[in-house]
């Protein structure tokens, strides 16, 4: 598994160096492009870079979705698919895995994230309820919503302020939970929504002390707390560094006792678990279990692959074991941190800390002169591709959408723009490339101007939304 008491080559004798734990056998050609070609393919795109193709990019962080690289190991799992429509033995694989690492007892397969949260709240949501979480993610909450139900952020204060050092942003503020408690009463939360390394924070962990005071407050109002442990391997990762009595526990332990505060999980294993496609749900209660799969072959597929193939568990059984080495998650959170270093030293703003799977550009900062309304985020986006073809994601007024009650936009506190970075793709060298993009978009920053909205979809608005630049006349 890891090395001697988890150390780096360099750091065993007191040096910075650190690098990769593995070597490239098979590479993917990647095409630059002119400024005159990427204008074109931004205009036709609509300002919005979920409608670029791919091959008009040349450094894709659009996502750390379903992008990064898998092992030698699972292309040989590919091969050992079993395509039995019931019982395939990749299924009991992957339960295995999931058994052995985040502890929970029955485990529903789904396609990916989103799967998962769709049947948890179908299972568990009542029209008027309210779900408390540690900051919202788009399609949790929209899953919530559609369920009936209203979404409370109850993640402490310094989460919404992307200056603040304090090193663990994800944790839940217990007095705003008991405050709702009180004013809904506990019938009326069928569980809190926790998040590892909240992704709409700029990747910040929750800590162990944080969770475990969470599940003594739930326990004592009988609420279920459900994990969206998507990113919760890179959790323990700063678990690890930054908390007391955790720094001699390998990531593997410290994943299994965080999971063993909550009563189950919900996964998109697109991220941590290293696969390109992928999902699960896993709980505790026999009750839930047998609603949740009965639920599974409505929605997604039999209760043995729930809408993935068989070599698709494989792969991610095997990514299961392979995301908890300890060599690989600080390689990792290591590469993200190379490229947050170079932007802090050129006096970019980013939000602080430096999170886990991602850079987050704190676009309110880049264009005090753009009003949100007209989406200095988003801008952002559509500056670092036409300077060099990199492809970043808006995450601020267009990803927080519409309030459902009032029909305004939402206006989130952080306007970002997320460069995330996939797992085991790139190289440091790429990593240069996109700091030196983003200076060059940051010295042009006064010359700027903003985005207006002319295709805007009723759901989850970022990934289809249309813009033009203001002013702008065909
Ligand atoms: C924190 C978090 N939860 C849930 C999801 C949804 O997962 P999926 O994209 O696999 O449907 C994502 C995806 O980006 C995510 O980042």
């Amino acid at each position: 598994m890891t090395n001697s008491n988890y150390k780096t080559m360099g750091q065993q004798f007191g040096r910075r160096s650190w690098a990769e734990p593995w070597k490239i056998k098979m590479v993917e050609p990647i095409r630059m492009t002119t400024r005159e070609e990427r204008e074109k393919a931004m205009a036709e795109a609509g300002y919005n870079t979920f409608l670029l193709r791919s091959a008009d990019v040349y450094i894709d962080l659009l996502s750390d979705s379903g992008t990064g690289a898998m092992s030698d190991r699972q292309w040989a799992g590919i091969m050992l698919g079993d395509e039995a429509y019931a019982g395939s033995r990749n299924f009991y694989h992957l339960e295995e895995a999931i058994r052995k690492h985040y502890g929970y007892k029955f485990i529903v397969p789904t396609h990916q994230g989103r799967g998962a949260e769709h049947l948890l709240s179908q299972a568990l949501i009542h029209a008027g309820q309210y779900i408390p979480g540690n900051m919202y993610f788009t399609t949790t909450r929209l899953h919530q919503e559609l369920a009936g139900g209203t979404f409370v952020d109850v993640i402490i204060d310094e989460a919404h302020d992307p200056s603040s050092l304090q090193p663990f942003k994800g944790d839940v503020d217990l007095e705003k939970l008991e405050d709702l408690i009180k004013r809904e009463g506990a019938d009326n939360i069928p569980y809190v929504s926790l998040a590892g390394t909240v992704n709409m924070a700029g990747g910040q962990p929750v800590s162990m002390a944080n969770v475990q005071a969470l599940r003594e407050l739930c326990s004592r109002h009988g609420i279920r707390i459900y994990l969206d442990a998507t990113r919760m391997v890179e959790n323990a990762f700063f678990i690890q560094e930054r908390e007391e009595g955790y720094s001699e526990k390998s990531i593997a332990e410290i994943l299994k006792e965080f999971c063993s505060y909550t009563d189950g999980a919900w996964m998109s294993a697109k991220k941590d678990n290293l696969v390109n496609i992928g999902g699960w749900l896993a709980v505790n209660d026999p009750n839930l279990f047998d609603t949740l799969r009965n639920l599974v072959v409505v929605f997604e597929g039999l209760h043995t692959y729930g809408g993935m193939a068989g070599r698709d568990m494989e792969a991610l059984s095997l990514g299961i074991e392979e995301s908890v080495d300890d060599d690989h998650v600080r390689a990792r959170v290591e590469q993200v941190r190379y490229l947050g270093q170079l932007l802090i030293d050129w006096g970019i703003p980013i939000v602080l800390p430096i999170g886990g799977h991602a850079i987050f550009l704190n676009a309110k900062v880049f264009y005090p002169h753009i009003p949100q309304d007209q989406f200095p985020a988003q801008v952002l986006t559509a500056g670092l591709y036409l300077d060099s073809g990199i492809r970043a994601m808006e995450r601020g007024i267009v990803s927080a959408g519409r309030d459902p009650k009032t029909g305004d936009h939402r206006y989130p506190a952080l306007e970002l723009t997320r460069l995330a970075i996939p797992r085991r793709v790139y190289t440091q060298a790429h990593m240069d490339v996109v700091a030196e993009a983003t200076k060059g978009v940051f010295d042009s920053r006064e010359q700027t101007t903003g985005l207006k909205m002319i295709y805007e979809p009723k759901q989850l608005r970022f990934f289809q939304a249309r813009f033009e630049p203001v002013g702008f006349r065909a």
